[in-house]
């Protein structure tokens, strides 16, 4: 079995975050969503991988490399334009050959990996399998009905009138059959080639599709509340570990993880938490699910249940929560007078003051 991950798109930026255009880069727990992902492929035991990649082959090349830190051999596909994810499988057909296939979209989180879904499509062989969860709004996915018997009947992309509240994940396995529904596809309303449409191809043709309810999904829709709830699942996981300095002023408390380079001083950090290589802790408290990216100074503050990206600082600010700060970002105080916010904010920007 080989695996397909799609790392394509068109660069555009994401709101509300991200200074880097690849999507698949955003960090989860301090590490590129994307690579959870690759995690999971080479833990089902698969080595060979195919990364479709477009305008943003560089960034990712830089991250992914040749593959061999995952354990995996990558052969990058590219894709000269983001023509849809069934243009994905129609451009990687002579690297996937006649081999069963996963396919994982590269902005992806599955909690609990993939070893279940693949030793069962291993076993039952059908034409495909794919994965469904339920979602508060449907309309932003592919959907799925199913019949009473939970057999998939039929499959939208993103309808305005959902037939149900399960949406497609972005992990399916395939067999070679998937080759001729993707050649026969046109463009959809959206001018892209479906693999909704591929599937929905499958079940008329009146081969096995089979599915799975799984919990515990996130792929990023630009919404901070689940980009904070993903971070605290991976962060429940983490293990104790210091590799950077913690002064005997300071106290670790419960799973706190200390990259390699950073220092904290003066400072109270309770786990579940990670402080990012190079990162700056001084005179400060870190709190519960909190994930500081690499390069961050944080002094003189209080933070908890955030996300604060690389080379962001923080300095002399009360209580911030539950919060996404991005790169580069600058948190300071106002001066006494005039008692006023000043505000530099980006695009897409939000921000809510208490005072
Ligand atoms: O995330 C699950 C959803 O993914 C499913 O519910 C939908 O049925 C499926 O169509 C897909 O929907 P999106 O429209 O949200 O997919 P998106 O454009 O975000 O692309 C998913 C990944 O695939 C992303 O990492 C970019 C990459 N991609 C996308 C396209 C369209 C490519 O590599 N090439 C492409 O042509």
């Amino acid at each position: 079995m080989k695996a397909l991950v799609l790392a394509g798109g068109s660069g555009t930026r994401l709101r509300p975050i991200t200074h880097t255009s690849a999507k698949q880069l955003v960090p989860v727990a301090n590490k590129p969503v994307l690579f959870y992902g690759l995690e999971a492929i080479a833990a089902a035991g698969i080595r060979e991988l195919g990364l479709v990649v477009g305008d943003t082959q560089p960034e990712i090349e830089a991250a992914v490399g040749d593959g061999s830190a995952f354990g995996l051999q990558v052969t990058y596909l590219r894709q000269k334009a983001p023509l849809g994810l069934a243009h994905g499988v129609l451009i990687a057909r002579e690297y996937l050959g006649d081999d069963d296939f996963v396919m994982y979209l590269g902005d992806n989180f599955v909690v609990g990996g993939i070893n279940g879904l693949v030793d069962r499509f291993a076993r039952e062989r059908p034409a495909a399998q794919i994965m469904l969860t339920r979602v508060g709004d449907p309309r932003q996915f592919g959907v799925a009905e199913l019949d009473a018997k939970g057999r998939v009947v039929g499959l939208e992309e993103k309808p305005a009138q959902p037939k149900s509240d399960l949406a497609l994940v972005g992990v399916y396995l395939f067999s070679s059959a998937i080759h001729a529904a993707v050649g026969e596809l046109k463009p959809s309303w959206r001018g892209e080639l479906e693999i909704t449409d591929a599937i929905q191809w499958l079940i008329e043709a009146g081969l096995r599709v089979e599915s799975s309810v799984i919990s515990g999904y996130w792929k990023d829709t630009g919404n901070v509340t689940d980009m904070l709830e993903v971070n605290r699942l991976v962060l429940e996981s983490v293990e104790a570990q210091v590799r950077g300095q913690v002064d005997e002023t300071s106290e670790l408390v419960g799973r706190v993880v200390v990259e390699r380079g950073a220092v904290v001083e003066r400072s109270r950090v309770v786990g579940p938490a990670i402080i990012g290589e190079g990162a700056r802790i001084q005179d400060s408290y870190v709190g519960p699910f909190t994930s500081i990216g690499a390069g961050c100074s944080v002094i003189g503050s209080e933070i908890e249940y955030s996300i604060v990206l690389p080379r962001a600082s923080i300095a002399g600010v009360g209580r911030i929560e539950a919060s996404l700060i991005g790169h580069d970002v600058e948190v300071t105080p106002a001066p006494n007078t005039p008692r006023a916010h000043r505000l530099v904010l980006g695009d897409h920007s939000k921000v809510q003051i208490s005072s």
